[in-house]
């Protein structure tokens, strides 16, 4: 399977497989060089940020190590997100956790996330969580001005229904380019609600968080059950799951968070692996617990 792939047709070219940045602030920052110059080495260029990850610190700790290996940013495609906003000691101005769509909090916190990663654009900005409040003028207004100026070069949204994509991309002049949800084994539902049929038919595709459903279900049942799958494919239980998700026609792109680099390089390795269709629904059947109807 290649390992570049658009995700929309007037999208941005990422890597097939995303490496997440949320649990990076939990490493050293030897161990965060090597998870980046790993990911790197074995093509994975696109890195998925957001303001709030780590208290607001995950993406001015990358920004550091892009300082001690400033060539490595060209070579480097750039996610983050903006809209929450956390309650946290640094903000001691929340009194509660929200999120904030303004055209100012969208223009405020792109600004923030480029100077703390040190780059001048962003590939790619999403809004993080569907914003009740949202004035989708504001929004609109927003990325216009940050694609004018140079920086944000593409635009999506992340945990947005199919009606909420739709209300923004009808006040959008360019496309929204993803939907960041939730997708695994373990959490399938949206292959059965219509949220990816509806990118699908879209030529949009999704970037699937907590591939492995957070790691929690790593040593459980339904993994044990995969043992014959493992020994058919040579293949580890993760590089089936992100093989589960890489068959999807409609092309989905998992951001995986692990914080170790040597399963940032197992990872790698599901791209060549091709499930038969049978055992794509034996592994939805474990999960499920049932055979589909
Ligand atoms: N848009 C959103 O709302 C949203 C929400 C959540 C996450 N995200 C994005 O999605 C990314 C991935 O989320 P996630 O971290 O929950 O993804 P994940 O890949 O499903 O889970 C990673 C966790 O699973 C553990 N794990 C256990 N067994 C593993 C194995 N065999 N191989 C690899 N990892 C294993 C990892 O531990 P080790 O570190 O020890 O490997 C790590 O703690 C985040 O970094 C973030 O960029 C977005």
């Amino acid at each position: 399977m290649s390992q570049q792939r658009q995700l929309h047709p007037q999208g941005p070219v990422f890597s097939r497989i995303i490496a997440g940045a949320w649990r990076w602030n939990t490493v050293s920052a030897d161990t965060l060089e090597r998870l980046i110059k790993t990911a790197l080495d074995h093509g994975i260029n696109t890195f998925d940020h957001a303001d709030i990850y780590g208290d607001y610190s995950n993406e001015a700790l990358f920004g550091d190590m892009l300082k001690k290996n400033p060539s490595l940013l060209k070579s480097m495609k750039l996610v983050s997100k903006c809209g929450i906003k956390l309650l946290s000691q640094k903000k001691p101005e929340h009194r509660v956790k929200h999120y904030d769509t303004s055209r100012a909090h969208i223009i405020a916190s792109t600004e923030t996330s480029l100077q703390r990663l040190g780059t001048d654009h962003l590939d790619l900005l999403l809004i993080h969580r569907p914003d009740p409040l949202m004035d989708a003028a504001e929004v609109r207004d927003a990325f216009i001005q940050l694609k004018q100026q140079g920086k944000v070069l593409h635009f999506g949204v992340s945990n947005f229904t199919p009606a909420q994509f739709d209300l923004l991309q009808s006040h959008l002049p360019f496309p929204l380019v993803t939907n960041q949800i939730e997708i695994s084994l373990f959490n399938n539902q949206s292959l059965f609600d219509g949220s990816i049929d509806h990118l699908y038919q879209l030529k949009t595709s999704a970037m699937a968080w907590s591939p492995l459903g957070g790691g929690k279900q790593m040593q459980g049942e339904v993994i044990q059950n995969l043992n014959h799958l493992k020994r058919k494919y040579t293949a580890t239980e993760s590089q089936l799951l992100y093989a589960w998700l890489l068959k999807h026609p409609s092309v989905i792109f998992p951001v995986i968070g692990t914080t170790q680099p040597e399963r940032i390089v197992e990872s790698v390795k599901a791209l060549d692996i091709s499930l038969d269709r049978q055992d794509w629904f034996e592994m939805l059947k474990w999960a499920t617990g049932k055979e589909v109807a």
